[in-house]
């Protein structure tokens, strides 16, 4: 037997019967009990009140309420429902033990009592109890822990996602200054030639040049406009139809701008003049252009012919604008990585490089990719190494107002 249990345990008997009292209270003091007494239903609920014990042995038959309707009441209230409850009853009648377990009872001693047994019953039903305890504690413990974990998972997740957030926020913002490249070097090239041929220069040419730098300046307003990163509501306000063929000629006429596009180039245009325009934010889909353009001009520097085509055409649901070169092409394992952040074959500004070798830093078609997302636009490539490339902007015709 178990005398931990007694050494700290509390223990109530309830009897009407004073010999069955003394005999109860005697064997279970003597064993290291503290022992608590009451002689009925009422005043042993009053006194649990004050001290809660860690068993009740209850005799069924007494004065007032009966053993079952105290038990039934115990079994009731919050604060006593899980103390264990023994009855004690001169009856073996099978038919009160049912209705003894039913009002909450965990066993059941007749009378006389056999004191072994009494003892071993009490011992077991305290074990029990405490290791229900225990068990309580610790789903309390491992409920706070799953609380905490559940938290700590929000937390991260949160967490997460706001560097997410920031992390395309830096990447977009990088992609937007990346296409103030072009018109700035526009300008640089346009003041340049005003600087240096300041005293030949025609009246008309220099008018070119000034038309040229006032272009390159809207085209910096507009690319800082997204670089705000304007809600989706302004950047609705922002949507214009567009006609696609109106867009590369004016993107060209920028580009003349440009020396090396508008002297070492062959450029072939072929135009669909039925070509259907579409509500569509004209800076994003002039960037777009842009790199393309950019891209096409670098992937020829090194060669002898350089062609570029520019075609614009359509079918039922889509407008397509193919920008063709001749120039170095794209091995098929190379495809894939092309639209990634950062992924670049030239060399980065700073690094070693050959004469006239154009720098790279990556970004300039996973912006394009971006630009075009708020309209279902696409990229499509077909590339070859020895004829060059065609990148394609495919738009659906169909677009959400
Ligand atoms: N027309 C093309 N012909 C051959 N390769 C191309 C062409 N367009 C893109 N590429 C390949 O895809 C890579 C990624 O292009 P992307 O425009 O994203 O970056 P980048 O041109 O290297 O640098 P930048 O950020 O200055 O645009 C290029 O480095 C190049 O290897
Ligand atoms: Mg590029």
């Amino acid at each position: 037997m178990n005398d931990k249990n007694s050494e700290r345990s509390i223990i109530l008997i309830v009897d009407d019967n004073q010999t069955n009292l003394d005999v109860l209270f005697e064997l279970l003091r003597n064993y290291g009990f503290k022992v608590l007494v009451a002689l009925d239903g009422e005043s042993a609920i009053e006194q649990i009140e004050y001290i809660h014990p860690d068993l009740i042995l209850l005799d069924i038959m007494m004065p007032g309420i009966d053993g079952f309707e105290t038990c039934r009441r115990l079994k009731a209230d919050q604060p006593t429902r899980d103390i264990p409850i023994i009855f004690m009853s001169a009856l073996s009648d099978t038919l009160d033990k049912v209705k003894g377990f039913q009002t909450g009872a965990v066993d059941y001693i007749t009378k006389p009592f056999q004191h072994e047994e009494v003892l071993s019953r009490i011992e077991t039903h305290l074990t029990i109890r405490s290791l229900q305890k225990k068990l309580e504690e610790k789903n309390a413990e491992l409920a706070h822990l799953n609380q905490n974990l559940e938290k700590l998972v929000e937390q991260k997740t949160k967490q997460l996602i706001d560097q997410e957030k920031t992390a395309i926020i830096g990447r977009l913002t990088q992609g937007m200054v990346h296409n103030l490249k072009s018109p700035l070097q526009v300008i640089q090239t346009s003041v340049d030639l005003i600087e240096t041929k300041a005293t030949k220069i025609q009246e008309e040419s220099f008018s070119n040049y000034t038309k040229y730098i006032l272009q390159a300046v809207t085209k910096i307003n507009q690319i800082m406009d997204t670089l705000m990163m304007k809600s989706r509501k302004e950047q609705k306000q922002d949507l214009q139809l567009v006609n696609i063929n109106d867009l590369v000629q004016r993107e060209i006429q920028l580009l003349e701008g440009n020396l090396y596009f508008k002297n070492k180039i062959r450029k072939k245009y072929l135009f669909d003049e039925e070509i259907a325009s579409l509500p569509l934010n004209y800076s994003y889909i002039s960037q777009v252009f842009y790199n393309l353009i950019n891209n096409a001009m670098d992937s020829m520097w090194e060669k002898k012919s350089r062609e570029l085509t520019i075609v614009t055409r359509q079918d039922e649901s889509k407008i397509y604008m193919d920008i063709a070169d001749t120039g170095c092409g794209i091995a098929p394992e190379d495809l894939s990585k092309l639209f990634d952040p950062f992924y670049t074959s030239k060399p980065t500004k700073g690094e070693e490089k050959k004469e006239g070798e154009p720098t790279g830093t990556g970004l300039g078609l996973y912006t394009c990719i971006e630009l075009l997302k708020p309209f279902n636009g696409e990229i499509a490539i077909t590339s070859n190494l020895t004829k060059g490339s065609v990148f394609t902007v495919v738009l659906p015709k169909q677009q959400k107002t």
